[in-house]
C-alpha cells in the first residue's frame, strides 16, 4: 500500500451541513443522501444500464496480486477504470473489445451532478462511471479511490437493488470504519477532506430485490 497522503487543503465547507432526513453527514465532505433516487427513476437507470452493459459486459477483473475480484465490473464514460495483473488504470477503451466505453447515459449523469451539488460540489462533471455488480457473497475490501487526478472533485456513488453494508473511514487506514446500510436509491458523496477516505463493502447477503433480482448494482461516478 502506498504511503499515506497528507491532508488536503480543501476548505472544510461541510461540518456545518445540518443533519436532515435527506442528508446524513458521514464526515467532513462526506454524506449519505438516503432515497435520493426514487424507485421509478431507479428503474429508468437500470434500463439505461442495460444498453451500456450490452456494449461493455460485466466481467471479473484480476487484481495486481493475481486475485479474481468477486465484484463484476464494467464502465461507461470517456474513461473506464480497469484492474489487471499489471496494475490499476483508466483507459479510453474497453480492453475486452478494443472499443471506446459506452457514453454515460444522461439520466445517470444528471443524478450524479445533482447529488454532488447537494453536498456542496457544484462543479462536478463526471468523465468516468464504474459499474459494480455484487451477487451474494461479493465484497470490496477497504481501499482508497486514488487513481484520479481531479482530487478536488468528489466520488459520487449510487446504489441500486439489494442493500449492502458500506464501510467508511478516513484518509488514514487506521481510522475506524463506520458502517451504514445502503438501500436502493441511496447516494453517497465523498470529497474535500474525505476524498481519499478508505471505504469498502461487506459481503452481500442473500436476497431478492424487485428491480435487480439477486444482486446489487453500484455506480461510482468520478472526474478523472
Ligand atoms: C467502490 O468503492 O467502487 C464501490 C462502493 C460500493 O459498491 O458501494
Ligand atoms: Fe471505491
Amino acid at each position: 500500500m502506498a504511503a499515506e497522503t497528507p491532508p488536503l487543503s480543501t476548505p472544510d465547507l461541510f461540518r456545518s451541513l445540518p443533519d436532515t432526513p435527506d442528508l446524513l453527514p458521514l464526515a467532513a465532505g462526506a454524506a449519505v443522501l438516503p432515497g435520493f433516487v426514487d424507485e421509478a427513476s431507479a428503474a429508468t437507470c437500470l434500463v439505461a444500464l442495460r444498453g451500456v452493459l450490452n456494449d461493455a459486459p460485466l466481467r471479473h477483473m484480476v487484481t495486481p496480486g493475481g486475485h479474481r475480484m468477486t465484484v463484476a465490473m464494467s464502465n461507461c464514460g470517456p474513461w473506464g477504470w480497469t484492474s489487471s495483473k499489471t496494475g490499476y488504470r483508466y483507459s479510453r477503451t474497453d480492453p475486452e473489445s478494443g472499443r471506446p466505453w459506452p457514453a454515460i447515459p444522461p439520466v445517470l449523469r444528471d443524478i450524479a451532478e445533482r447529488a454532488a451539488a447537494r453536498v456542496g460540489f457544484d462543479t462536478f462533471h463526471p468523465d468516468a462511471c464504474l459499474i459494480n455488480r455484487y451477487r451474494p457473497g461479493a465484497k470490496l475490501s477497504p481501499h482508497q479511490d486514488r487513481d484520479e487526478r481531479a482530487l478536488d472533485q468528489p466520488i459520487v456513488s449510487l446504489s441500486l437493488g439489494l442493500p449492502a453494508t458500506f464501510q467508511f473511514g478516513g484518509p488514514a487506514r487506521r481510522t475506524r470504519l463506520q458502517r451504514t446500510v445502503l438501500e436502493s436509491g441511496d447516494v453517497v458523496v465523498w470529497g474535500g477532506p474525505s476524498r481519499l477516505a478508505y471505504h469498502g463493502v461487506l459481503p452481500l447477503a442473500e436476497g431478492r430485490h424487485p428491480l435487480t433480482g439477486a444482486c446489487r448494482i453500484n455506480l461510482s461516478f468520478r472526474q478523472v
